[in-house]
């Protein structure tokens, strides 16, 4: 039965071009977007894999202000490293193009006249921020302020990161510009709004109602919220200097919001696609038997599920998403990626250290996938995955089956005897797992997919384990020849089945397999279907190691270098403060500072910081409330000689009087340490001078 091929569109989140790409972006968009891409392609699927590098936005501007360069020299430095990592990787991209592209300023600037045109927007004069000293208007991540919806204190203008909602920069509480941190002044200015609420009933229908079942909780969960809690209108246009210029007459200045034109990047891509190829491309985003679909992190889904659907249904012609299978984030050893703190595992830097080992990060991102929750990637489970699993089983299994076949048979695949139960129960298991592992991938669920994927392997390893040829061989030639020839079934289907995850490891089996000599079409489906995948007196050749055991030092290496980076975080945070205005001798010889020690200690009911102690002063035994309770618990500080200033004006602190306050200071982590006295020589009441 051969289904006829079906069309797909599939986009990978366009990477902001102000940076390399690390771990995190792999393996919650590329590696997935990847994985589904090849397996409809080895499905017989017609595939458009798009993606790109996307130049505008605010990110880019600031990156260029650091660095002292022009925007353009920002984005033309990072399109190439990115494009070259991901090409590294085995991303199969049909077309990675970028957002300054000409084709991608035309379409943008086309899809917004059309609208335009069509009275699709809202034209208002509306006050936004503006930095007096900057001179400029703080468009999205030139402003910080909190988060109206959960309170993050360093949400952008236009969305909030912590909670993923989109909002308008002058809905921010406490607003900064993050060029001065001044607080901006509020200057007006035209602008073109998406009415979104208009657009509501129908996303409610669309999205709430049409796509309960088949989209991820976390991605419905989050659209249905928004939803619920009413669109409103959201500017598509900017005041900023870098950009795609409004097409309208007056808009003098004036930029598309870079979400308004990044994934019109999509399309841009797609064209451009289909001109080298010479293919026409409008069925790719407008035929409505293509399944079009986005691969994302959970940071896009606002922009992906109502924003740009939104756009579409106003031009009118296009399809709609499918799905948007986004992803959660994954986080480094416990603390979450930054690009800004350099806390992250660049792609360019992996393989420096790791050469020609991708296969493995691919398949240990994939195995740790934040699927439906935040997930860690430590250095330990990279090693562990890689020598447990790659090299223990999946390496094992296929180097025990090419070694000895070139021992016993010089590489030609045995005739078999008769099938045991066993044998034809194990070939009936291997036609299985296609469907398997189609069902897992049907539903987004890579790590389920690759764990089916591996247990292929295990099922060859057990097998070889419980049949022993090595053993046979001796005794048994004919059973040999028969346990040999099932294993090396078993080979050629991993060699198919692993190219969506592995690819790199899977070309080098095929290679070992002679594969491209095999009477294998429809590759995929061929497990499934045949019953000889490799047959009798085919030649295969000498086998070559997959996969290589990861050493301790190497991963200490690593474990190193972020040692290092978190210690030079801490050091430019721990900048010292400025001096003070100088004073006098006597304002100095005023303060009486004494060496003391704490008797007792409490908590202070209902507060986080606060400790009640009972300090011997050597005048006197007094109370001192202080706020040291984040760094020591009450039992801690209990007998601590410390140094106290005894005749600062008493305070009450929660209706508790304090007498004096205890000296401390503050070390780079935040935590407090007393300033204290060690030497036996002082006794309580010593003065300071
Ligand atoms: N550059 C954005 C990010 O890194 C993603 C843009 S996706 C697109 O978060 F749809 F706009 F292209
Ligand atoms: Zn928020």
């Amino acid at each position: 039965m051969q289904n006829s091929p079906k069309r797909f569109t599939i986009t990978a989140a366009l990477p902001y071009t102000n940076g390399p790409v690390h771990i995190g972006h792999l393996a919650g968009v590329y590696v997935p977007a990847d994985i589904y891409s090849r397996f409809q392609r080895l499905q017989g699927n017609d595939v458009a894999f798009v993606c790109g590098s996307d130049e505008h936005g605010v990110p880019i501007t600031i990156k260029a202000k650091k660095e002292g360069i022009t925007p353009q020299q920002v984005v033309d430095k990072y399109h190439t490293i990115i494009k070259e990592s991901f090409q590294e990787f085995g991303i199969t991209f049909d077309n990675y193009s970028r957002t300054s592209a000409k084709i991608h300023h035309n379409t943008a600037s086309d899809f917004f006249e059309k609208l335009y045109e069509e009275g699709k927007f809202i034209e208002q004069t509306t006050e936004q921020f503006y930095d007096q000293e900057a001179n400029q208007f703080l468009a999205d991540r030139f402003i910080i302020g909190t988060c109206p919806k959960c309170g993050f204190e360093e949400s952008y203008g236009d969305q909030c990161e912590s909670c993923g909602t989109s909002h308008n920069a002058t809905d921010l509480i406490n607003p900064k510009s993050s060029i001065t941190g001044n607080t901006p002044a509020l200057k007006e200015t035209k602008h073109w709004f998406l009415p979104l609420d208009k657009y509501e009933p129908w996303l409610k229908e669309w999205i709430v109602e049409g796509h309960k079942k088949d989209w991820k909780s976390n991605v419905y969960g989050q659209c249905k919220s928004w939803i619920d809690d009413g669109l409103r209108p959201r500017a598509v246009t900017r005041d900023l200097d870098w950009g795609i210029p409004v097409p309208v007459e007056g808009a003098d200045g004036k930029v598309l919001y870079v979400w308004f034109d990044a994934p019109i990047g999509y399309i841009s891509a797609t064209k451009e696609w289909a001109e080298k190829e010479g293919k026409d491309w409008e069925p790719y985003w407008k035929d409505v038997d293509t399944k079009m679909l986005h691969f994302i992190g959970k940071d896009n889904i606002v922009f992906h599920c109502i924003i740009f659907p939104s756009m579409l249904k106003a031009e009118g012609s296009y399809i709609l998403p499918e799905n948007v299978p986004a992803n959660e984030f994954l986080n480094l050893e416990g603390n979450k990626i930054s690009t800004s703190k350099n806390w992250a595992v660049w792609l360019h830097e992996y393989l420096q250290d790791f050469p020609n080992q991708q296969d493995v990060l691919r398949y240990v991102l994939t195995a740790n996938a934040p699927e439906t929750k935040d997930n860690d990637f430590t250095w330990a489970d990279f090693q562990a995955r890689n020598n447990n699993e790659l090299v223990a089983v999946f390496g094992n299994f296929i180097n025990r089956v090419v070694v000895l076949t070139n021992k016993y048979y010089n590489g030609i695949v045995p005739k078999p005897a008769s099938l045991s139960e066993v044998d034809l129960k194990i070939l009936s298991e291997l036609k299985a797992y296609p469907k398997v592992i189609e069902s897992s991938l049907e539903r987004y669920r890579f790590r389920e997919a690759q764990a089916e994927l591996m247990n292929v392997a295990r099922l060859g390893n057990k097998y070889l384990a419980d049949e022993e040829p090595w053993k046979k061989v001796k005794t048994d030639e004919e059973r040999t020849k028969t346990i040999m020839y099932v294993s090396l079934q078993i080979a050629v289907a991993l060699a198919v089945l692993s190219e969506p995850f592995l690819p790199f490891t899977s070309t080098k089996l095929k290679t070992m397999l002679c594969f491209s000599e095999l009477d294998i079409e429809s590759v995929w489906k061929d497990i499934s279907n045949k019953d000889v995948l490799i047959p009798p007196a085919h030649q295969i050749a000498k086998g070559d190691l997959l996969f290589s055991k990861i050493e301790d030092g190497q991963v200490q290496q690593q474990l190193d270098k972020l040692e290092a980076t978190k210690k030079s975080n801490e050091m430019m945070n721990s900048s010292p403060e400025p001096q003070k205005d100088t004073i006098q001798f006597d304002d100095f010889t005023k303060l009486d500072m004494r060496v003391g020690t704490i008797l007792e200690a409490e908590k202070m009911a209902k507060t986080k910081k606060l400790l009640i102690l009972k300090v011997d002063t050597g005048i006197d035994v007094r109370t001192i409330v202080s706020g040291i309770a984040e760094s020591f618990s009450p039992e801690e500080v209990i007998g601590k000689k410390v140094t106290v200033l005894v005749n600062l004006a008493p305070r009450a602190l929660r209706g508790v009087d304090s007498e004096g306050m205890i000296l401390m200071a503050e070390a780079p982590d935040g935590k407090l340490v007393f300033l204290n006295p060690d030497d036996e020589k002082v006794s309580n009441g010593a003065s300071i001078s």
